[in-house]
């Protein structure tokens, strides 16, 4: 099987969220106990790869070094790459081309939250052939890359915002591809916004009959942070569950620790690194969960 590695694109204006965006890039703003990019973040981790590229602006890559360093401490190996300026989604497979090589990639976006079952994704990654995408039904679909499916559920057209409605299936920010995807995206087109659009690439995918297209099935939570309001609707989201269960959603330190990353004993050099507070009394007690924790306290 092959390996698969993470890029998580992690820049862009964010205007619509200025001034929280004003200093850095929006991914970095808080999603109730977290920064946002810790969503996507521990998602990579969480499907089984551990091989991640953070790919971001000028400004705001130092903070995310800051943050993550090279990942070692848990097992992973993270590595950081300059996106200049804005220039679209589809140039992070241009950007990470070393670093994909010969592997396939998962590409999510910074600002992408998803809370549920999420083991189709895991299935996916190891299933992909040559690209795999999700699609996801959406109340407001003309803000994303959309699908139309002909009435025998096969998809048939991949459409960036469609000003007329085509279905209510959009496309989520969490994609799969092998290593055709930097050949394709070196042949694109700068979009009428000016950018490489992901759209194009998977349109192609699709138009060649490469694609696998993924229905993600009614109770997974698909969020949005792009504005002030849907930023507070996810904080508060997040919030309610984990005070509920006692249970964080997308801490990386635990999904590391899931997929054996790292060892106990690694985990635990590792909380000596953390500060005394709520977030590392709930690590240690993440610890008793494992059997072998009493053996070595
Ligand atoms: C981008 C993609 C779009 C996708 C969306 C998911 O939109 O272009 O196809 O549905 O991410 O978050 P943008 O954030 O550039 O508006």
């Amino acid at each position: 099987m092959k390996k698969t590695k993470g890029i998580i694109l992690a820049g862009g204006a964010g205007s619509r969220l200025y001034p929280l965006s004003k200093i850095y890039s929006k991914q970095l703003v808080a999603v109730y106990d977290k920064p946002m990019i810790y969503y996507p973040f521990s998602m990579l981790i969480s499907v089984g790869i551990n091989e991640i590229l953070i790919i971001s602006d000028e400004n705001t890559l130092p903070f995310y070094e800051k943050l993550f360093g090279n990942g070692n401490d848990l097992g992973l190996e993270i590595s950081y790459a300059l996106q200049k300026e804005p220039n679209g989604i589809a140039e992070a497979f241009i950007i990470g081309e070393k670093f994909i090589g010969n592997d396939n990639v998962a590409l999510i976006l910074g600002d992408n939250i998803f809370y549920g079952n999420i083991s189709f994704f895991t299935n996916a990654v190891k299933n992909n052939k040559i690209a795999t995408i999700f699609a996801i039904y959406v109340k407001e679909p003309e803000r994303y890359g959309v699908i139309e499916f002909d009435k025998d559920n096969n998809p048939i057209s991949i459409i960036e915002k469609p000003k007329e409605f085509v279905s209510n299936f959009a496309v989520p920010g969490f994609y799969i591809y092998n290593k055709s995807v930097v050949e394709i995206a070196k042949k694109l087109k700068p979009s009428a916004r000016n950018e490489l659009e992901i759209t194009d690439i998977n349109q192609h995918y699709l138009t060649q009959g490469t694609i696998d297209v993924i229905k993600i099935k009614q109770g997974v939570a698909w969020l949005d942070c792009g504005t002030p309001e849907s930023l507070l609707d996810a904080s508060n989201l997040i919030a309610s569950i984990e005070q509920r269960q006692g249970l964080k959603i997308a801490c990386p330190e635990e999904a590391a620790l899931n997929q054996n990353f790292l060892t106990i004993e690694k985990f635990k050099e590792y909380l000596n690194s953390i500060p005394n507070c709520d977030y590392k009394k709930y690590l240690e007690n993440i610890l008793k969960k494992y059997k072998d924790y009493e053996n070595i306290k």
